[in-house]
């Protein structure tokens, strides 16, 4: 037996109930691959704030570290958006992220062929859509120095952030994603304002330099601009895109649409060391959350990125992937995924189903 300490951070909104959707699932796939999970619920972003003050406790900090792996849902919420930043729920992830190393986030957007009819483009646009965006995590304008409020020399308001990368933080996220293109389709397409701003003009003469080591990848570049009007013109262009922190958390939104729904999209979030991050892409839906309404499925998938990426049990994540794609054959769609003639059903429902798929 395969023996597993989990922390699970449910977070805000929606967080408690998709939580408890991927939870069971995790629970029944245990036993069939002789894996056991140990899990320990600890306080993140809002939840935090309310129980301690503050959005990242310590105590969080160092049960993650002491875990194998993590499974977080999502932070924030109207609560707690006029609290100084220091003091906000994104801050408390950010702080995660940072805390534990987390510079590679992966954002697989794949669309399932029962959902193309869920998507708001045509058929012939996202049948096939399989890529992989590869942000940047702990970097860029979201950590740059100098950060803040600051005030002119006419007791002007300034709020100021930096975007700003080093070599070697473009090194290390660049061998990633040449490393995960050698994997799919070896095309590596990296995404940058290299026109307009020398941090990117870096992260692209750093990009380019490391294509000779992957002789196999070809390696384009867009600018941002062009790339998210190209991940909605023509998506099937992309493979594997490789961009930084802010770029990525825009594209990887954008690329959510074209598998019908951010309900849907799951993520890795790794290091050089210690346990990763697995998070739905999506955040805390506070518009729908109590409600039984929210799509527990990139949370469910974001489970099985943790089996395969954190614990390398492949064929556990694939029976997650499975018994989700045998529950969208049945019909069964939360309210973000619906189209005519399926059965809507709220998260609980969805969690039912899914458990009835693996058994
Ligand atoms: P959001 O992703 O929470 O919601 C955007 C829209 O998508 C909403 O209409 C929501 O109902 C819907 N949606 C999201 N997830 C869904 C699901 N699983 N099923 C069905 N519908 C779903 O983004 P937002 O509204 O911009 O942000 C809300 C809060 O979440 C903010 O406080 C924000 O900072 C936070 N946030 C957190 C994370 C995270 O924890 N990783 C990510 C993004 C946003
Ligand atoms: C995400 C979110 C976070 C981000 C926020 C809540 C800090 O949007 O995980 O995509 O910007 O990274
Ligand atoms: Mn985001």
């Amino acid at each position: 037996t395969e023996y597993y300490r989990i922390t699970l951070l449910p977070g805000d909104g929606i967080g408690s109930e998709i939580i408890a959707v991927m939870v069971d699932v995790l629970k029944t796939i245990a036993p069939k691959f002789d894996l056991e999970f140990n899990f320990q619920e600890a306080l993140i972003g809002g939840a935090a704030i309310d129980a301690t003050g503050s959005p990242l406790p310590e105590e969080t900090l160092n049960t993650c570290r002491q875990s194998d792996a993590v499974l977080l849902a999502a932070i924030g919420g109207y609560k707690w958006d006029n609290l100084p930043r220091s003091q906000r729920p994104e801050t408390g992830l950010l702080a995660l992220r940072s805390g534990l190393g987390l510079f590679a986030n992966l954002r697989p957007a794949t669309i399932l062929p029962q959902l193309i009819d869920a998507s708001t483009l045509k058929r012939e646009v996202v049948e096939g859509v399989d890529i992989m965006v590869v942000r940047e995590l702990t970097g860029g304008v979201y950590f740059g120095e100098p950060k803040g409020l600051f005030e002119t020399e006419t007791g002007q308001k300034r709020g100021v952030n930096t975007m700003a990368y080093t070599e070697g933080e473009i090194d290390r996220i660049a061998k990633v994603a040449f490393e995960i293109a050698q994997k799919r389709k070896s095309q590596l397409c990296s995404v940058d304002k290299a026109n307009v701003l020398e941090v990117s003009q870096l992260w692209r003469d750093r990009v380019t330099a490391m294509a000779s080591d992957y002789p196999d990848v070809q390696l384009s570049h867009l600018y941002v601009d062009n790339a998210a009007m190209q991940l909605v013109r023509a998506p099937k262009q992309f493979d594997t895109i490789v961009t930084g922190n802010l770029f990525g958390d825009i594209l990887s939104d954008a690329a959510a649409m074209l598998t019908g729904s951010i309900g849907m999209l799951p993520s890795a979030s790794l290091g050089a060391s210690g346990p990763g991050v697995f998070e739905p892409v999506h955040g805390s839906a506070p518009d729908i959350a109590g409600q039984d309404k929210a799509n527990p499925l990139a949370q469910v998938l974001s489970g099985a990125m943790m089996l395969r990426y954190a614990f390398n049990q492949p064929q556990a994540a694939e029976a997650i992937e499975d018994a989700v794609q045998t529950v969208l054959n049945q019909g069964y769609r939360t309210g973000d995924i619906m189209s005519e003639g399926q059965k809507l059903v709220g998260c609980r429902e969805m969690g039912e189903a899914l458990l009835r798929a693996l058994s």
